[in-house]
């Protein structure tokens, strides 16, 4: 790996680093795209550089500094866990969370949702009401409150320990008034009705699961794994959403690659399939109206 007895600079070592990377073939996704930002990420913690401010790539390592470096390049390679589990953070719609193998590294394109003002769906609500079902980390009820200061939020898991990161992560942020953690099986301790269902939930299927990379493997399996088909815990989504939406609340689901499989089986259903401008498919919208189609 980098050597400490070789005058480094900060720039050459993230470019050995990702060249490291590149040659044991690691997989990208749980945060950056590419073998230079997953290195320079990595290689700023290990300084305890801020991974958000231009640094110095001129700057020299010293021996202590590269021996730092090496420990976290090999947490990396060899034991291929995702940089947001060696740093024990990661971003989210433009927000920092805490990150550990309690819950998945945040990475759902229904960031960009929520960034957008929600592509419209909240139009004219000042203070709506959100489910995020199956919360993990929190990341997605915690970006919500950000994204519109009088969202009342409600964010549930069944896993006690996802939870208890998201309450870590609620607490980060200070937004305890507008986000209510609860500990629930999909609908089942949940109560009331909201304008906005969000949910990022387990929807690998099994011939996927097994074709995974390692990374995927240091994360919950609780948290991807979903039956056969990927769609166990969508199919009771379909069911059980129009009793705790309002009148015209909407649903909105990532489904990723378990999209077609989920067409297929609802024929019925209008699904609306959302585009993003930066990455992530398989994402769909429907009406309470909707969900009540006959099959
Ligand atoms: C794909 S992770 C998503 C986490 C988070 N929403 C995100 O986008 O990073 C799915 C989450 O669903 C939770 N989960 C699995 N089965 C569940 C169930 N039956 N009811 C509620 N949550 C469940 C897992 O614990 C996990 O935290």
């Amino acid at each position: 790996m980098l050597e400490t007895d070789k005058k480094l600079q900060l720039g050459d070592a993230i470019r050995l680093a990702a060249d490291a990377f590149e040659a044991a073939q690691l997989y990208y996704g749980h945060g950056t795209d590419n073998a230079i930002d997953e290195a320079s990420w990595l290689l700023l913690h290990a300084l305890g550089l801020s991974p958000v401010n231009e640094p110095d790539y001129e700057m020299l390592l010293n021996a202590e500094q590269i021996i730092r470096c090496n420990e976290i390049l090999a947490k990396r390679i060899e034991r291929r866990q995702p940089a947001a589990y060696i740093t024990g953070e990661a971003w989210f719609a433009g927000l920092r969370f805490k990150s550990d193998n309690r819950a998945l590294v945040p990475r759902s394109p229904l960031a960009e949702l929520i960034m957008e003002d929600f592509f419209g769906l909240l139009s004219g609500k000042e203070a709506p009401r959100i489910l995020d079902l199956c919360t993990g980390g929190g990341c997605i009820a915690i970006a919500c409150a950000y994204a519109r200061e009088g969202a009342i939020v409600t964010a549930s898991d069944i896993s006690e320990q996802a939870l208890a990161l998201a309450a870590e992560n609620v607490q980060l942020h200070k937004v305890q008034s507008q986000v209510k953690l609860v500990h629930s099986g999909l609908f089942e301790q949940l109560n009331g009705r909201f304008d906005l269902i969000l949910s990022n939930p387990p929807y690998v299927d099994q011939s996927d699961i097994n074709a995974m990379a390692k990374e995927f493997h240091h994360e919950p399996q609780l948290g991807l794994v979903a039956g056969e088909d990927g769609l166990d815990l969508v199919r009771n989504m379909l069911a059980q959403a129009p009793d705790y939406l309002s009148d015209n609340g909407m649903l909105v689901v990532e489904v990723g690659n378990s999209a077609t499989a989920l067409e297929a089986a609802f024929p019925h259903l209008p699904f609306l399939w959302l585009e993003f401008s930066h990455g992530g498919s398989g994402v769909f919208v429907l009406t309470r109206q909707e969900l009540l189609t006959p099959r």
